[in-house]
This record gives structure tokens, sequence and C-alpha cells, in this order.
């Protein structure tokens, strides 16, 4: 070796010795969201009956008492609250005035616990200890010893939770914003009011509740597509009471909870109750479905007094400074035909209905700043006008927030793409039904809310970021904590430290740490973190396609076995793309530590067409399919009709296809995978007809046809064609269907999901 090499061998044997080091350490002391700073040290402290918290502040003592809650139904271990310093076996806490509100100190020595923290960082070193605990098989309960130094990124670390959709009781409720806590997160939303249910009780307006927090039924599968409810009927409601003893459990946990009252739009659940605040005066009803509605609050000044006099009864219930006042997805069509609107709108000098928006959300603001509060809303209260003191919630995108903090307004960012936790976190086809998107752990640990590329003045004013949870398809308690759940804690990560400090590697394996205490605290997480991701390509020197395998922990094994025949059945560690030329089955899953990911089997159907080129003569429309058409000859059949990513799509047109087999062949069948869904106006096509050509120029049809059906394959099977390179499909559209429940008539859609050619 020369020198040089030499040199490098060494350092790269110091940087794997300590990259063991660092793996080891990551799972010793995996706190999420990770410290600023942590220094291990050697051993451990033991709790056991002897130990006691030493608490001599002037402090109500909630924080202790809250850890030896925890510590107890956890470990089952109960260590006792005094005031006078013992000599070893005690946890010390000091609150300190001089130490920013959510820092703290932590200390864990073999004899010892100190703890010093700002009047929140007392708690949040108690969730860090609680994370770092560990019971043997013995019942030994022990602490590593470690010296933390610790703080927040952000000051608004947000989760939301939408009760409108489905109600959550208030249990439920109180344990969301426990975990939240565990997770040092601060700050919980609370969407308490939409189109499919009022669930508040004000006093002054009985029907809010009465009426309006419940629904004759619910769509039955996702609105995009289904036409169809049920009739059962659907509600619930906080009485005040309940509130109350929501706000203090938040309290005790530092959590200040921020109302939102849903205001111009989404308030079709409100005006079914008292529907002379719309502007037509009448409303059908609290909504069974799930989007955006005309039915709005009009500018009349009855709907002010109504408003205000709600504020009124929250904001005696909420302690918060922020209230949230909704703004988003107002449609303007109702103040359009409303003469009461448009006389206000000429009164004023409104030059139209984006700044009669922008005149109900100020008029609003004006009165909850009266009353000392502040408001916050989802960025369409930007369109108009901002008004002057809000703060502004940036979900459409980052563009709304960046735009508010360059105005000078606090912003709290919770863009689709990152943090709606109601998106898919895998794989649709395996997934319960979800709205749609596509947003996992890894994707939220990316997203970094406050990027150096902006300005330092416009990066100041946002204070924050916030997960939202809507939940149209999220109807139960144990649903809502798989679609939290592990992705709360990216969302923590993010909210807490800093880009400088945060890896997605180390995350990854704290993450997978902390599924034992997903088990031990009685969560549902979602096991999809550890599902396995397949990419499929065409083989460009040959027949067939090649498989890529892939997951997002570092580290992990994936295992795979391809079955081709009784005779060729390879098992292996996956770590090269596998090439595939005939027909097989490849099953495969990733293992972590003692956990998997689902386990996937794929059949694949290798034929003429597989991996080849696709030219679409009739477009498909572009809101399905993976764009470039490959779905059709990845060589995978579609199980499921509900994936929209493994379907391309017409609608009132023929779907007409060319294969380019790339060298001439010879064929006697093609077949097509298509499905009949009439409450989705899908109908397999009229006619299939297909035509070959040696040359791209000159078509001819085949002969002898015969058409047949096999499950969702619709085969065609033709007399022998020799030197064919060019297989055109025409598969005609059936024509127009009649809409439920209607006379309508609407051309119906051709889904075809893949091509086989043999
Ligand atoms: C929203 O997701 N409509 C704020
Ligand atoms: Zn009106």
């Amino acid at each position: 070796m020369n020198k040089k090499k030499i040199k490098h061998f060494i350092i790269l044997a110091v940087f794997c010795s300590l990259f063991q080091v660092y793996g080891q350490e990551t799972t010793k002391y995996s706190i999420i969201p990770l410290t600023e700073k942590l220094k291990p040290i050697e051993g451990e402290f033991i709790i056991d009956n002897q130990t006691v918290i030493f608490d001599n502040s002037k402090q109500n003592k909630a924080d202790a008492s809250l850890f030896i809650q925890s510590l107890n139904d956890i470990y089952q271990i109960k260590p006792v609250l005094i005031n006078t310093k013992p000599k070893s076996n005690f946890l010390q806490i000091d609150y300190c005035k001089s130490m920013q509100i959510d820092a703290y100190k932590l200390e864990v020595n073999k004899n010892n616990i100190k703890i010093r923290g700002g009047k929140n960082g007392v708690f949040y070193a108690f969730q860090s200890l609680l994370q770092l605990v560990k019971k043997d098989d013995q019942g030994k309960i022990s602490i590593p010893c470690v010296k933390i130094k610790d703080k927040p990124r952000f000051q608004w670390r947000g989760m939301h939770l939408d009760v409108s959709r489905h109600f959550f009781s208030k249990d439920v409720v109180k344990k969301y914003i426990g975990r939240m806590a565990f997770y040092k997160m601060n700050t919980f939303h609370w969407h308490l009011t939409d189109d499919q249910g009022w669930r508040i009780e004000i006093k002054k307006y009985p029907l809010l509740t009465q009426k309006g927090s419940w629904r004759k039924g619910t769509v039955v599968g996702h609105a995009g597509y289904s036409k169809t409810f049920d009739t059962i009927p659907y509600g619930g409601f906080y009485t005040q009471d309940d509130i109350r003893e929501i706000v203090a459990y938040a309290t005790e946990r530092h959590i200040n909870i921020v109302p939102e009252i849903e205001m111009p739009g989404h308030a079709v659940a409100a005006l079914s109750a008292y529907p002379q605040f719309s502007c037509k005066g009448n409303v059908n009803g609290v909504e069974k479905n799930w989007g955006v509605f005309n039915d709005v609050f009009c500018s009349k000044e009855e709907t002010f007094t109504f408003l205000q006099d709600i504020l009124d009864e929250v904001i005696t219930l909420f302690p918060s400074k922020v209230i949230h006042i909704g703004g988003d997805e107002c449609p303007k069509e109702e103040w359009k035909k409303c003469s009461v609107c448009q006389a206000n709108m000429k009164k004023m000098g409104l030059k139209d209905e984006m700044q009669l928006q922008s005149y109900f959300i100020q008029r609003i603001e004006k009165y909850l700043n009266s009353k000392g509060r502040t408001i916050i809303g989802w960025d369409e209260i930007l369109e108009g006008g901002l008004a002057p003191n809000a703060m502004v919630m940036s979900w459409r995108g980052t563009e709304g927030g960046i735009e508010a903090a360059h105005l000078k307004h606090d912003v709290v960012m919770t863009p689709g793409k990152y943090c709606y936790f109601d998106h898919y976190q895998s794989d649709p086809e395996d997934e319960p039904l979800a709205i749609g998107g596509f947003t996992t752990v890894s994707k939220i640990h990316e997203y970094d809310p406050a990027p150096k590329t902006l300005p330092k003045n416009v990066r100041k004013y946002i204070k924050g970021v916030q997960g939202n949870v809507w939940t149209e398809y999220i109807p139960s308690d144990s649903h809502l904590e798989y679609m939290v759940f592990p992705r709360l804690l990216s969302m923590a990560e993010i909210q807490w430290t800093t880009v400088k400090r945060k890896s997605y590697p180390d995350f990854a394996k704290r993450l997978t740490a902390h599924y034992s205490l997903f088990n031990k605290l009685g969560i549902n997480a979602s096991m999809s973190f550890f599902d396995t991701y397949m990419k499929i390509e065409q083989n460009k020197d040959s027949n067939g396609i090649v498989v890529s395998l892939s997951n997002s922990i570092p580290d992990s094994k994936i295992k795979y076995t391809l079955l081709v025949s009784k005779d060729n059945i390879q098992q292996n560690a996956y770590s090269y793309p596998i090439y595939l030329t005939e027909n097989c089955i490849l099953k495969y899953n990733s293992i972590i530590d003692s956990y998997q990911g689902k386990s996937k089997t794929i059949k694949f159907n290798i034929n003429k067409a597989t991996g080849k080129p696709l030219i679409f003569i009739e477009k498909p429309s572009k809101y399905y399919g993976d764009g470039s058409g490959f779905c059709l000859v990845d060589g995978i059949v579609p199980l499921s009709q509900n994936d929209n990513k493994r379907w391309m799509t017409w609608s009132d047109n023929n779907a007409e296809i060319i294969s380019d087999l790339k060298s001439t062949q010879t064929i006697s069948s093609v077949s097509i995978a298509t499905f009949t869904d009439t409450l989705r106006h899908i109908l397999k096509p009229k006619t299939v007809k297909v035509f070959v050509s040696e040359n791209g120029n000159e078509y001819n049809e085949v002969k002898n046809s015969l058409i047949t059906f096999n499950g969702d394959l619709t085969n065609i099977t033709f007399d022998k064609e020799n030197n064919i390179r060019y297989v055109k499909i025409i598969a005609e559209n059936a024509g127009k269907i009649k809409l439920p429940n209607s006379n309508k008539e609407e051309y119906s859609w051709i889904f075809i999901g893949e091509i086989i050619i043999e």
C-alpha cells in the first residue's frame, strides 16, 4: 500500500468503527424528535421501588405527576414525589426562569437524574426520559446514562384533527393529545365544524348540535367515483363540559388547542340548522358527501351577529390567543346570485367576490381582535386582500405561506404534499381506501418548512409546521391511529430538530426502535414503513422487463423468491435488479430487526408485448395511469380496479393503441384487461378489433377473430399471422350510460390495465 492508500484505509477504518458505535447509540438513545445535543455516558440509572422524585419548586408538580403516571402505565413502577433532597437514587427537577420556555437539560448518572428546564422544558425532559427507559426480561427498569441539552426549532408544532367528517370521542381526542405531547408537539388544531357535521355545543344556538351534528347517511366508497350513500344516521358532538375537560387535559401536557370554526365556506351543517344565514334561505340538510359545496354563509348583517355570538362562546372555552376561522374553499356562486351580497359589494366598493371574502374575514378578525384574540386562516384568506393581523396556514403548497411571510405575517406551513396524513402511506393497492396522494414517513422527514433558499427576513415569519388529518376516509379510532402513526414521529422531528442535525438514515433506525413503544402503548401503527417498493422498467437490451426493489430503511434486507417453474426456484437477498424474460411469480418482503413489511406476491405475464413501446392514437385521460402508458406492458394484470396508476382510461372515445413488437413475430391472440363498474360509468368495450402490420403503414384486420371473456380479461384469438411487428387494438366505447337516480346520460369510460400479445 502506498502512503496515500494507507491514509485512506485508516480514514475508512475509523469511519466504519465510528459508524458502528453511532449505529448502536442510535438505538440505545432513540429519542424522537432528535435532541440538539446528546452525549452518551457509560452506565445506567436503575429505577426501583426506592427511587424518588425530588421537586421543591412552587409549580403544581403536574409534570412530575404525569411522568410518574406514564411510568406506571408503561412499566408498572411508581416513584414517590418528595420535597427534601435525598442522597442517591433520585430524580431532581428544577424549573429555570432564565431558560427558554421549551428548553431543557437532562443528566442521567448512575446515582441520580437531574432535569433543568423552562416552563415547558421540564415536561419535554420527562418525555425524553420516558423514551429512554428500558425494561429487561428480569423486570429491571433502567435508563442509560446520558447528558442532553435540547430545545425546539419551531414554536408552532402542530397536529390537526378533523372531527366533522368522522366524529371521535372525548377519550380518543385526549389520547391523541397525549401522544402529541409525548413527541413534544404543542399545538392541537381542532377542526370542529364543516359541511358534514357541527361538533361544538353553542348554548345560544342549540340547533347547531341538535340538527347540525347529524347527517342522514354517508357516501359509500370514494366520493370521486361513488354515487351511492348509506342511510345510517351519523353524528356526535362535544358538550361545553367535554371541551373544558379536553382543554384542561391538553394544558397539563403543554398543548394549546386552536379551535377552528369554518367560515364563510364549509358551512352546510351550520346552515342546515340556521338556513336564514345562507343566501337562498334554505339548504338541503347536513352533507352526506365529501367535497366543496355552494351553500356558504351570506354576508348579510345577521350572519355576522350569529358568528360573533358563536365566537363569544368559543373564546370563553378556549384560552388560545389564536382562533382558526377556516377561510378555505369558499365557492362564490351563491354570492353572485344574492341581492344582499351584491348590494354589500356595491355599498363597500368591492370589485369582486374575492374582495367580499376578504371583507368577511376582516370583519371577523376585527371582532376577535377586539376580544384580545388573533385569527389564523387557510391560505385562501390571501385572496382579495389579507386581513391586517392574520396568520396564514399554507396548505395548497408553500406559495401562500411565502407570500404571507413577505407581507410580514406569521405563517404555519402545512403543504399537502408533505403534511397531509389522509394521503396513502404505501402502495394504494395494499392500503385501506384513502383520499389519494402519497405521503410517506421519508417524504415528511425530507421537508424543510423554512429552507435557507428563502431570505432570512421571510424565514423568521415561518412559525412552524403541522400535520393535517382530514377524516373523510378515516371512520374509526383504530384507523385514525393507523393513519397517524408512525407519520406523526416524522412530523415531530421536522418540527423540533434543525436541518443540520436531521438525518433520515438515523431517524429510520430510531423509528424502528419506537415500534416496541407503540406495542407497549397499544398504538395501532401502520407497518407500511417497512414495505418494499417495486419499480419495473423496460429491458433495453432484450425481451421482458427489469425489476428493482427498494425500501425506506437503511441497512435492512429485502428477501425475494422467484418461481419460474417447478425446477427453477431462486431464493435470494436482493442486491441487484432482477431480469424477467418468462412467466414467473415474484415474492418479496423487507426484514428489519423483528419487523417486516407487507409480503408481496406478483404474478408476471411476460409476453410479446411486455416492455415494448406503445403508441396511443386516441389520447387517454391524464387523470389515470402512469403518464407513459408503460403500466399496460409491465407484465402485471392489475388485481385492483381502484389503483388508478395501473389503468389507462378513455371517456367518450375509443381506445386505439399500437404495440410495436420491435421485431417481426408470429402471433395468434391479443388479450386486454378491462372491467365493468356501472356505478363509476365504466363499461367493457362494445367490440375489440385487432389489426396487424409488418411496416406500420398498412394494417389488415386479423381473420376469423373470436372474442371470449375470462374474468377481467377480454381475449381475441385469430388465425396465425406471420411477420407482424405492429399490432393495432381498437376497443370501441360502449356508448352512453344512464346516471343512477337521474334521467341524464353520460359517456362511459373504458379502463385498460394490461395488453397481452401471444
Ligand atoms: C384544506 O385542506 N381544505 C384546508
Ligand atoms: Zn348572500
